[in-house]
């Protein structure tokens, strides 16, 4: 590994980046509409845009999101992964993304990928959405995302139309003009330009949550933290430490295997490296290396309500996997897409300070398997709800 530094915006660090946030994930579907329906009808993610290739007449992925981020969950049509020999083993997990600061970061990571030998997958800008990314290999060849400027969605759920798009193999030029410049630019020499996708959102509006009128009893106030199931935990935590610049904050050992939880900022965590042998134990879903993706809802009440509707739906909702497996979360609910990705439903993670120590078990919430009605809170209770704009 290199021992130099980087100055990244007057600090100086071992990585020329800094990671922000866990701003998306894509999820490789073998059967895509199903499963972008499983998101969009049973959680309330949004579509924002198809990717549509020339010459062909239905999407090979769907852009989805619950905020004003293009997307935040994105499903790609397994067709596109048919020659990645990791998909064929079970790494259906499209891309994990973080957002780092700066475009500059982008490209310099790119670099640094080069440097020590990180294979990477694609450098450039992305569409839809717009986002400046480079794209680095796991060991297990997850694709950890690093990203700068996604398309915000606004007040008429109107992205941006795809001849703003650049080509594929487009690389950024460092200074890019400021997205605004380019709108301007792009509206001036094409004034007829529809406006972009918009979605068809049918479903009534029967549940009041919180004074508003939503379609679920919920809503989604954002992603992550994303569990993996990996060949070597070792090696996982190496990579991700080094070279993404994640910091552990708990390791544990579950029925005699090496668990850990890397975090980005305040989080608990925002990966957990769980080894491979364990899908089997745990029961879950030989198709797929996820164990599960967090989807953080508005409030606990949320929570108990969205189990109530998903079961009222017939969705099978799954409460009882093991507490111990997901520490800084207390109640969590999980649900399967028809692909097997488990998403896990919750709300609030525990929170980590400057001296970097999580809790220790006895100073935890007990999770009991009758859910309460209300709960006491605790110093971080509600420290990560953050929404902006309307909830729907
Ligand atoms: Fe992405």
């Amino acid at each position: 590994m290199s021992e130099r530094t980087y100055n990244v915006g007057g600090v100086v660090l071992p990585r020329p980046f800094s990671i922000q946030r866990l701003g998306h994930i894509g999820l490789t579907q073998a059967d895509l509409e199903a499963c972008t329906d499983f998101y969009v009808d049973g959680l309330g993610f949004r579509r924002t845009d198809p990717l549509i290739f020339p010459g062909m007449d239905k999407p090979l992925a769907w852009f989805t999101s619950h905020g004003t981020d293009h997307h935040t969950l994105a499903h790609i049509d397994a067709m596109l992964e048919a020659d990645n020999p990791h998909y064929a083993r079970g790494v259906s997990v499209n891309q994990i993304s973080f957002q780092v600061g700066t475009l500059a970061e982008v490209a310099d990571a790119n670099k640094y990928f080069s440097q020590n030998n990180i294979q990477t997958w694609r450098y450039g800008r992305d569409f839809p959405g717009s986002n400046w990314a480079v794209y680095a290999y796991d060991p297990d060849g997850f694709r950890v995302e690093l990203f700068y400027g996604m398309e915000q969605v606004g007040w008429d759920r109107q992205s941006k139309p795809p001849q703003f798009y650049l080509p594929p193999d487009y690389t950024p030029a460092i200074p890019e003009a400021a997205e605004i410049s380019e709108i301007k630019q792009v509206r001036s020499e094409h004034p007829e330009l529809p406006a972009g996708f918009r979605p068809q959102e049918d479903m009534p509006y029967d549940f009041e949550v919180g004074g508003v009128r939503l379609q679920r009893p919920f809503a989604i106030n954002r992603v992550g933290p994303v569990h993996l199931f990996v060949d070597d935990v070792d090696l996982s935590e190496a990579f991700y430490t080094r070279h993404i610049g994640l910091v552990r904050t708990e390791e544990l050992t579950w029925q005699g295997h090496r668990v850990c939880f890397l975090r980005h900022g305040t989080d608990h965590h925002s990966i957990g490296l769980f080894p491979i042998e364990l899908r089997a134990l745990l029961g879950m879903d030989k198709r797929t290396r996820l164990f599960s993706f967090g989807v953080e809802l508005g409030s606990y009440q949320q929570l108990v309500d969205a189990v109530a509707w998903l079961k009222e739906r017939g969705v099978d909702v799954v409460i009882d996997l093991p507490v111990e497996l997901r520490p800084g979360i207390d109640y969590a609910a999980f649900i399967r897409d028809p692909s097997g990705h488990m998403t896990m439903l919750y709300c609030g993670m525990e929170q980590i300070g400057w001296d970097g120590n999580p809790r220790t078990l006895e100073q935890r919430r007990k999770v009991s398997a009758n859910w309460p009605a209300t709960l006491e809170p605790l110093s971080d209770t509600n420290m990560t709800l953050t929404r902006l704009g309307p909830m729907a």
